[in-house]
């Protein structure tokens, strides 16, 4: 057998995954374990738990494989200081003392924390978002897109991949980058770079793409084919540690948003019109890349392939029949392609032939516990539970959610990517008008313009919405069918900011957004057996075969990985049952004194 360890770290979002002759055998971000949201350090948990799932010592590794070269990536930093000396200088001093201490040294240190003597192999960043793509795709042969901010220099490639061959055609290189457009106007808008990301493309619906056209004429030079240059006169992320300037404050007539300012309409264009471009990039792209290719299916990863809206409208623009996102699309992934690459192109094995929808499992990578630790772990935490048979959890679990309460649902393993997939999610009946409102201040502690996901069999999503494709990774983006849908008043229509999202415009309001649409997670039997039975009984007793489905953390927190984790995110907030395992836990009947306890560990940033 074949072991080939997969990392990426020292970005952000580190992370680990084992490759067992070509198949996935684990996956996790360290995060979920440290308890830091997007820890960039050596993944050092995540390559322990993966070494425990396959049951090997780093001994037993073939190769180390690590998603860029930290060389590349350094020229790149020194030559982008020298085009721009003396500006700069500062925050190159700054990211200096960390790339002399740890980035260069990435073998000596793999070697080092992992105890592993043997090679330790480099993919480019791109070529390791292209090859998470690809190999775990259902596809034999398909075209390859890769966006994000930047690697070392690449910021965007494509290519096509066929059998355990991968070919990158054409890159683009920093400063132009999509990635850190699109962070530009997150910046600009007052939300965190690197995650706040999603707020953007969720706050889009409230505007109107106003600034279009101002941004085409002074920011971005586009080009038919997709290939665009960004004016660097308007943007400091080259020398600064801002993402715009000045003359970017000026063009569009004030000064970046602080974070805790109100967001105003014009925040809201702003949005539209940067995801706008973003959707015309990303579609002019993808229509010369089927015509060069001439391939069928299409095949998305990097950062920018999280804007579930953009793969939304790809798929509806018809240039490609089919597509498939790799789950876990940001820098995390990259630790899969940089295995995968290892696995098919330096030892040049075949692909293995996946007959479960694709080669990813459904992303339930992470750990998992086994029943009889669940109870021991939850009982030496305090909780008070009965233990169920699946049956009568599902059943129990289903009157819950017909009451309107919130249910903490941690099962098997935990998910590999940002997106909770019904394995640690908090979960909902999204026909409740007020679940929305709910789950936000009571169990989450924000204020959100976004509706929830839902999750919904996939053997009934044309039914309820403008889909009939799968989407197991809460990728694709499609509205609402119409006769489930509520005309809107006048009066409704001219609402503004979050009273606008209180105004039920569905039979399902709690996963609708203003304008009809919804992050669709297409749930499948064969990966995820016991959530398709809660959402099938669920609908068997409603007639609604959806759910509310939210990651299960409160903000600021990464998402639970441990029963613990889950038992303490239960305890300090208003979620009202906690099915971990075959436990049922009701909070009416945990200790008061222990709820007091946790309730008050909770900052509610
Ligand atoms: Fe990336």
């Amino acid at each position: 057998m074949t072991y080939i360890l997969g990392i990426s770290a020292y970005y952000h979002d580190s992370a680990a995954c084992l490759v067992r002759d070509g198949e996935v055998v684990a996956a996790a971000q360290e995060e979920r374990f440290t308890r830091r949201k997007h820890d960039h350090r050596y993944p050092a948990h995540a390559v322990e738990f993966c070494l425990r799932r396959a049951g090997i010592t780093a001994a037993e590794l073939d190769f180390v494989a690590f998603y860029d070269k930290p060389l590349l990536k350094f020229e790149r930093l020194l030559e982008t200081y020298l085009d721009y000396a003396p500006r700069g200088l500062r925050s190159f001093l700054l990211a200096m003392p960390l790339w002399l201490r740890e980035k260069l040294w990435i073998r000596e240190q793999v070697s080092k924390e992992a105890g592993f003597e043997g090679r330790v192999l480099f993919t480019e960043h791109h070529e390791s978002h292209a090859a998470s793509a690809f190999f775990p795709s259902p596809f034999e042969s398909a075209a390859v897109l890769t966006m994000d901010g930047v690697g070392e220099w690449a910021t965007s490639s494509y290519g096509y991949g066929k059998g355990n061959e991968l070919h990158l055609l054409k890159e683009l290189h920093f400063p132009h980058s999509l990635g850190l457009l699109y962070s530009a106007f997150t910046y600009y808008t007052g939300f965190k770079v690197n995650s706040g990301e999603y707020k953007v493309m969720g706050l889009a619906p409230y505007g109107e793409p106003k600034y279009l056209p101002l941004i085409l004429e002074h920011l971005v030079d586009l080009k038919e084919d997709g290939s665009f240059r960004l004016d660097q006169q308007y943007f400091d992320y080259c020398t600064g540690l801002r993402m715009t300037n000045d003359k970017f404050d000026r063009l569009f007539g004030a000064p970046a948003r602080r974070p805790e300012e109100l967001l105003t309409q014009r925040h809201m264009d702003l949005a539209a019109s940067i995801q706008a471009v973003t959707e015309e990039i990303v579609l002019r792209i993808t229509r010369s890349l089927a015509k060069e290719t001439g391939a069928r299916n299409l095949c998305l990863a990097g950062g920018v392939a999280l804007n579930c809206v953009a793969n939304g409208k790809v798929l509806r623009d018809g240039s490609f029949e089919r597509i498939w996102i790799q789950p876990a699309a940001g820098d995390a992934g990259g630790a899969l392609g940089a295995a995968l690459t290892a696995y098919h192109h330096h030892l040049g094995r075949e692909r293995p032939v996946h007959n479960v929808i694709d080669g990813m499992e459904g992303s339930y990578l992470g750990p998992s516990f086994a029943q009889g630790e669940i109870e021991t772990r939850l009982r030496d935490a305090g909780g008070v539970f009965e233990v169920l048979d699946e049956g009568e959890l599902v059943g129990r679990t289903v009157d819950a959610l017909e009451a309107g309460k919130a249910v903490g649902w941690f099962q098997g393993r935990m998910e590999f990517g940002p997106r909770a997939l019904g394995a640690r999610s908090i979960i909902g009946d999204p026909r409740n008008e007020t679940m929305q409102k709910t789950l936000n201040l009571r169990v989450k502690y924000r204020e959100s313009f976004r509706p929830f996901a839902p999750s919904v069999l996939r053997e009934d999503v044309a039914d309820w919405f403008e889909l009939d494709e799968d989407s197991p990774y809460m990728l694709l983006v499609a509205d609402v069918v119409s006769d489930k849908r509520r005309a809107m008043t006048e009066d409704e229509q001219a609402l503004f900011g979050i009273d606008k999202l209180n105004v039920v415009r569905s039979t399902i309001p709690a996963v609708t957004h203003v304008d009809y649409s919804a992050r669709i997670q297409t749930v499948h039997r064969e990966t995820n057996p016991r959530y398709h039975a809660l959402i099938s009984a669920f609908k068997e007793r409603t007639g609604c075969p959806v759910l509310v489905n939210t990651s299960f953390n409160v903000r600021g927190e990464p998402i639970v990985c441990t029963p613990e984790d889950a038992f303490r995110c239960f305890m300090g907030t208003d979620i009202e049952v906690l099915a971990a395992g075959n436990c049922y836990l009701a909070k009416e009947r945990q200790s008061p004194a222990l709820r007091e306890d946790y309730k008050g560990r909770f900052e509610l940033d």
